[in-house]
């Protein structure tokens, strides 16, 4: 079964309304902002349910059974299991080549894998190679926030976002990018919530590389994704803009109850950050449970000479600041 869209309750678009109205005069295109049509009821399509219960967190959000995946007859996935529940936050842990993005990958249809299922939210997403007739509808329900941010730079903060939007969109009106102010004052919310409303006439490209990724975030909220899957969001950026990123991660997995399932390289962010961690090597998944269980002997084990590397590397200095 589908789940609803999460993402902003409707006391949040109340709480919203106000500063939307201070953006859009900031606009020459805005400037008859009827930003008080975009409150909702609480039982509209925005509401946010913050009260994850007991039942829904023991929900898989994720299932990954037998997958396998080779490029070229080189395996990249050697027959992974693994299950994520509802408001989860896992960390896919690996060497460089040891298969996190391309698992990523199939979570939500960017890549087929060659046998295997992946289900989401207990429906099936694709199985032995074939995307399911649901994967359309899947998809909608699965953010993806990429190394590189991927937002079009020529086009505003604003539009990125809306562009989160587009699989409920006609057609027609996103050739011209024609949206509702409904769909606009939930944008400015998405924005709002990642921390950068006041950027929202900007130029994508003139924003910092913590700032795009919020952007990247965003969408995914107005996307009304319940996962969000994310590959190395932080290996671009510099340390506090990963912390800062890291941080809202972590709020939107806690206070609105979105699963996260997130590649890093950094060890000690993982430890920071994720209670759960997933330890792929050569596409086989060596260590699956508690990241304190995750120490340094046990990446040894795991990883050799190349564990000394992986706890190394990255920001570990802005979490003991
Ligand atoms: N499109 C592709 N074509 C060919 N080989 C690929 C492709 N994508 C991944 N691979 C190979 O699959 C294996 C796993 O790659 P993957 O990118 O998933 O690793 P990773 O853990 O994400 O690595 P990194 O930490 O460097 O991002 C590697 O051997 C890689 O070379
Ligand atoms: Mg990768």
């Amino acid at each position: 079964m589908l789940s609803k869209r999460v993402w902003l309750s409707g006391e949040a678009v109340k709480r919203f309304s106000n500063a939307v109205v201070s953006v859009e005069k900031k606009s020459e295109a805005h400037k008859k902002s009827e930003a008080d049509k975009g409150k909702s009821s609480s039982d509209g399509p925005n509401r946010i349910s913050n009260d994850v219960s007991a039942q829904t967190l023991t929900q898989p959000a994720v299932s990954v059974t037998g997958l396998s995946k080779a490029f070229k007859g080189v395996p990249a996935l050697r027959c992974v299991d693994v299950v994520v529940r509802r408001g989860e936050m896992v960390a896919l842990v690996g060497a460089s080549g040891s298969g996190k993005s391309t698992l990523l990958r199939t979570l939500n249809g960017l890549q087929m894998a060659d046998s295997g299922t992946v289900n989401i939210f207990d429906t099936p997403l694709q199985s032995d190679g074939k995307l399911h007739s649901k994967a359309r509808q899947l998809r909608s329900q699965v953010g993806f926030i990429f190394q590189q941010f991927n937002l079009v730079n020529r086009l505003s903060v604003l539009e990125n976002v809306l562009i989160g939007n587009l699989s409920q969109t006609s057609h027609l009106r996103s050739a011209f990018r024609l949206f509702t102010r409904l769909e606009k004052t939930r944008a400015l919310a998405a924005l709002d919530r990642v921390g950068i409303l006041e950027q929202a006439y900007k130029r994508a490209s003139v924003l910092s590389g913590g700032q795009q990724q919020r952007v990247a975030i965003a969408r995914c909220l107005m996307q009304g994704a319940q996962i969000i899957l994310a590959d190395e969001p932080i290996a671009s950026l510099d340390p506090e803009s990963a912390r800062r990123v890291m941080e809202l991660l972590t709020d939107l997995n806690r206070e609105s109850g979105l699963t996260v399932i997130t590649s890093l390289h950094q060890v000690q962010m993982v430890r920071f950050y994720c209670d759960r961690s997933v330890a792929l090597c050569d596409g086989v998944v060596q260590f699956d449970g508690p990241t304190v269980a995750l120490d340094d002997e046990r990446l040894g084990d795991i990883y050799g000479s190349a564990a000394e590397e992986l706890v190394r590397r990255g920001h570990a200095e802005i979490l003991t600041a």
